[in-house]
């Protein structure tokens, strides 16, 4: 099915201003957002227009309950400027689970494309060509009913803005593993990528920043024990020779990277496992120096090395960056797919193209 989506493009590009050189992550906002409104039971009024503020009601639910869902995805070009996207289609069936989680409505799977694509085309510009850089897309859902009782709202706005981003982390992370403060238990909305899930973190990832680390290594609600994920991506270790991540049982984000990255790996042959793992088994291997590599993976960040992990205490320094050769094979693969200097032998990458407007 085909949407009509109405396009009021900008008299005013802003896109001269950019120092494509310098791009800091999140602070840049491309010409055209889209936007939809859920009332009614429906989805309407699908447009492309000029980014920019919108109003809220001061009772809008989402700033008081906090019905909001976000996802991230990346567009890329490749030498002559075509654009592409990696895995599109599993963002929008995430961002569906998530709605179903907060109770929100779910939104077509076709218009989500149709939107991206659309959106992409209209913008891409916009995509900067440096190495390890990429339009981000922020598609994100809130409740904008104005009401003050705690219920579901009956109204909703989903849009996506994009923006030129350079590296989440432009160097190797440390990361303080959290005994005090927890992101998710189960039968919660861990698994949901919601507002919410981020907002925890703040409070302990300040706290680990004031003693020196970048992020913080959550840990799970019951007994502090196994590990779950970074306050902003998923977690990756290489012990011995085998590549173990926590697996995603309802309290950690089932990230798209991370999958990509499971059958990547699958793919060249690395053993893989894909399973609870704790602390005490990270700290295990330090000591008899099997750990040899951690990583985050996440859109953002897409693959981030770890250099330190601190435990109760104990700074567990990781081998030199130059002997971390699984993560940095997997980074300059997914680099090499979504720049097209690799292969595409599953299908992944999907070309932008351009949709008809009204
Ligand atoms: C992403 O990786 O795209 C996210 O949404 C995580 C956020 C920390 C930027």
């Amino acid at each position: 099915m085909k949407y009509n989506i109405q396009l009021n493009k900008t008299t005013n590009s802003r896109l001269s201003q950019v120092d494509f050189d310098n791009i800091p992550f999140g602070k840049v906002f491309s010409d055209h957002m889209f936007v939809a409104e859920y009332k009614d039971g429906a989805w309407s009024d699908m447009r492309i227009e000029p980014f920019g503020y919108f109003e809220v009601h001061p009772a809008c639910l989402a700033l008081h309950y906090g019905q909001a869902i976000f996802e991230g995805m990346k567009a890329s070009a490749d030498a002559d400027g075509n654009a592409y996207f990696l895995r599109p289609e599993k963002h929008v069936e995430r961002l569906n689970r998530s709605a179903e989680r907060l109770c929100m409505p779910t939104f077509p799977e076709e218009a989500f494309l149709q939107a991206i694509h659309t959106l992409v085309d209209l913008d891409k510009e916009w995509i900067p060509k440096a190495k390890g850089s990429a339009l981000y897309i922020r598609p994100y859902m809130f409740a904008d009913g104005e009401f003050l009782g705690v219920r579901a709202s009956d109204s909703y706005k989903f849009i996506i803005f994009t923006g030129p981003v350079g590296p989440y982390y432009p160097k190797p992370v440390s990361l303080y593993a959290e005994t005090e403060y927890i992101r998710a238990a189960e039968g919660g909305i861990g698994e949901a990528k919601a507002a919410g899930n981020y907002s925890a973190s703040l409070l302990p990832a300040r706290k680990a920043n004031e003693k020196g680390y970048d992020q913080i290594l959550w840990l799970d609600a019951k007994e502090f024990k196994y590990i779950q994920e970074v306050g902003t991506m998923n977690i990756f270790f290489v012990i011995d020779g085998k590549v173990i991540t926590p697996h995603a049982g309802g309290t950690i984000l089932r990230g798209i990277t991370r999958e990509t990255i499971l059958m990547l790996l699958e793919k060249h042959g690395y053993d893989i496992e894909v399973r609870p793992i704790t602390i005490d088994e990270v700290v295990e291997a330090h000591k008899n120096g099997t750990l040899q590599e951690c990583f985050g993976t996440g859109t953002a960040a897409v693959v981030a090395h770890v250099h330190l992990i601190s435990y109760q205490g104990e700074d567990m320094e990781l081998p030199a960056m130059e002997t971390r050769k699984i993560g940095t094979f997997i980074k300059d693969t997914i680099d090499g797919l979504r720049n097209r200097t690799i292969e595409d032998t599953e299908g992944w990458i999907v070309p932008v193209k351009a949709f008809e407007t009204v």
